[in-house]
């Protein structure tokens, strides 16, 4: 099968597209024929062999993970014995992220934990969307957020995975919502339901003397102090992602923080794949759509992570997998 090969950190010219031998799946494993997928900031990260703290995991030196991808939808093409929600020819969608990467292959083995049925009216495309940043936006914004009716909630970050999918699920909450983001996607997030947008190049929310109930930032850049100046009394900060110093500063200022002022500042540890039944729900009702950037094909899989990695992608950036018996 062909799949984009890395065997050392850098930059995606480290990339190559292989020829290799197609995996088996063991008795726990479903083999899924990759349709599509979608980049991550795991992509980027783990292609750069960065934050550094996670080499421990991932490889000191050289990555233990050869193939990049944790979003994939495609259709099972065999189960190990002991597999019992799947059978071959079953569309699915996941994230790999637990179940060892690879989707930027033409198959992938994935444990059935990380695997759900795809909806039939789903494309494989708008599926490989989802499960990573959808899971994010639920999470964050439900789960860790716990948003409520009428609220003013904040999108730090939204003109990418997590926001795109985050101003569409909060909308059911009947919220008013404010996306943050670079000003060439200001436009895509008013079409996705923002109600108001804001050029972090041009205005720094924590200072525009507006309060919010809920804020959700996918790109932490700032102290756990500034975040919490922008909370209206009883606010929810909620972080799912960011600069690790950041990350670390919140962990440690939170308790602080709510002592003093009894706003909360929280970091998400993502349940990859929990919430997938929910948004296939939301998707079939027609309340979710799936904002697409591309799609690049396999071989482009480079070019994509790369234009990622350069944050020029509005919503998710999809790589469409095409098998020659197809072409
Ligand atoms: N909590 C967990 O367990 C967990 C697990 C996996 C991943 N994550 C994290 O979750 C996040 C995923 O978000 P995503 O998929 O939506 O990312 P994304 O698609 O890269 O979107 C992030 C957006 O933020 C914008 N941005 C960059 N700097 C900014 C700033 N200073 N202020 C405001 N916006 C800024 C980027 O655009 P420009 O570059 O054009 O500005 C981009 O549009 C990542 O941070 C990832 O590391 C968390």
């Amino acid at each position: 099968m062909k799949a984009i090969i890395f065997t050392k950190y850098g930059t995606p010219d480290v990339l190559e597209l292989k020829e290799i031998d197609k995996p088996v799946p063991k008795d726990d494993e479903v083999l899924v024929k990759v349709h599509a997928a979608s980049v991550n900031d795991w992509d980027w990260g783990l292609l750069r062999g960065k934050p550094l703290i996670l080499r421990p995991i991932y490889g000191f030196l050289k990555p233990r993970v050869n193939i990049l991808g944790v979003d994939v939808a495609g259709q099972v093409e065999a189960v190990g014995r002991n597999v019992k929600n799947f059978q071959p020819g079953d569309e699915v969608l996941g994230d790999l992220s637990e179940s060892g990467f690879g989707g930027f292959a033409e198959y992938v083995c994935a444990s059935e934990n990380a695997l759900a049925l795809k909806p039939a009216g789903m494309t494989f495309e708008e599926a490989a969307t989802i499960p990573h940043a959808a899971m994010l936006a639920v999470q964050g914004l439900v789960d860790k957020g716990q948003i409520k009716k009428g609220q003013k909630v904040l999108i730090n970050g939204a003109g990418g995975g997590v926001g795109t999918f985050g101003v569409q699920i909060a909308k059911l909450y009947g919220v008013e919502i404010t996306g943050v983001d670079s000003s060439d996607k200001l436009d895509m997030m008013r079409s996705v339901g923002f109600d108001h947008v804001i050029d972090y190049k041009q205005e720094d929310f924590t200072k525009n003397g507006q309060g919010y109930d809920l804020i959700l930032d996918a790109k932490t850049t700032r102290s756990p102090f500034d975040y919490a100046r922008a909370l209206n009394p009883g606010g929810i900060y909620v972080t799912v992602g960011g600069s690790m110093g950041r990350l670390l500063q919140a962990l440690v200022l939170a308790p602080w923080i709510f002592l003093f002022s009894k706003k909360s500042i929280r970091i998400l540890g993502l349940k990859p794949n929990k919430d997938l039944a929910y948004m296939n729900e939301l998707f079939e009702n027609g309340k979710i759509k799936c904002v697409i950037d591309g799609p690049f094909k396999l071989n482009e899989v480079p070019r994509a992570i790369q234009y990622f990695g350069e944050g020029k992608h509005k919503g998710k950036v999809v790589i469409s997998v095409e098998h020659a018996n197809e072409t």
